[in-house]
């Protein structure tokens, strides 16, 4: 009977005590953070960016691994399933963390409930572009020349439930236009397939096109943002170009939901000084991105932008999508 007793005892304070010491060696080995797109697009770029400055604050390497698949969400599915002990996190993004609950019945985590949210990482707004040797000189004869016969075009994203897939079911509805969808598994391999001309327009994270604008490999007719972006002086927004479409997307940082509170602290602290480290901020704005303010922070300010945004996007996108159908 003691025996027992002491077993329960021991049995009920051993998990508590082991956490709370495995928070406190946390990180004693390398953390694995899986980017739910192809290497080299957006979201591996925010990644691995803010994954080296963290590393050096951790003490441990942060090792990206690139899991891409159904518009990010089967990445997303595997963060959320991992074992909560702060080597598992995920950088998902606005589709992965607000839209794709509309676009997949069966979807395997909810964004607001399924993750320990440890912060927003970027805002980035997106642009519209088209292959090079599209003729249109600006964006309304762009669009006109897209509207003539859509049905002709096709349009690259990176899957159902990936921004650029969202954003481009929103600029095709609201212009009525019919083209081809072609998915990827990130928007780097999109990207190169505008440069190589196999498919004609994206709207996508100026965090992606801007290197290709400024080389010349692609044309861009507008940021879908309310100012010019410093990185493209050149560009119009979308309201000087004369068309109502504004289009901002975001990264965040996430680990399974159950990961201990003392983890998580030590990982919003280490997001948070790369976001104020120089280096990081001057990358950020020479490829159209900006870190969210202090008061933005951390798991409450990410857990904001999830609610707002679910709230937001679900309704729109189902709208678009019905629209699309007729
Ligand atoms: C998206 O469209 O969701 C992203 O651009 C995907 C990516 O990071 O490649």
């Amino acid at each position: 009977m003691r025996k027992t007793l002491l077993a329960t005892v021991l049995g009920a304070v051993l998990p508590v005590f082991i956490t709370g010491a495995a928070a406190q060696s946390y990180p004693d080995k390398p953390i694995n953070v899986i980017v739910p797109f192809a290497a080299g697009g957006p979201t591996d770029v925010v990644a691995r960016l803010l994954g080296e400055h963290m590393s050096n604050t951790l003490g441990q390497q942060l090792i990206v691994e690139n899991v891409g698949g159904a518009g990010g969400t089967t990445g997303m599915t595997r963060v959320a399933t991992a074992e909560p002990d702060g080597y598992t996190l995920g950088v998902g993004n606005m589709g992965t963390q607000s839209a794709a609950p509309a676009l997949y019945a069966n979807l395997k985590y909810n964004p607001a409930t399924s993750f320990a949210q440890i912060g927003i990482a970027n805002y980035t707004p997106q642009a519209i572009v088209a292959k090079k040797d599209t003729k249109a000189k600006d964006l309304k004869e762009f669009l006109a020349y897209l509207k003539a016969d859509s049905t002709k075009l096709s349009y690259g994203h990176a899957g159902v439930g990936s921004i650029s897939y969202v954003s481009g079911t929103l600029f095709n509805s609201q212009f009525g236009l019919k083209p081809a969808l072609v998915a990827y598994r990130g928007t780097a391999p999109a990207l190169n397939d505008l440069v190589g001309g196999q498919i004609d327009y994206m709207v996508d994270q100026s965090l992606n096109v801007i290197p290709q604008i400024k080389g010349g490999t692609i044309k861009a007719y507008a940021v879908a943002a309310p100012a010019r972006l410093e990185a493209l002086p050149d560009v119009p927004t979308t309201k000087e170009a004369g068309v109502d479409f504004i289009f901002s997307a975001w990264n965040a940082m996430v680990a399974p939901k159950g990961t201990p509170k003392a983890i998580v602290d030590k990982l919003v602290d280490a997001l948070n000084k790369a976001l104020d480290d120089p280096k990081v901020k001057s990358r950020y704005s020479e490829l159209g991105s900006t870190a969210p303010e202090a008061a933005d922070r951390g798991p409450a300010g990410l857990q904001k932008l999830v609610d707002s945004e679910m709230a937001r996007i679900t309704p729109v996108l189902k709208e678009a999508m019905a629209a699309e159908k007729k």
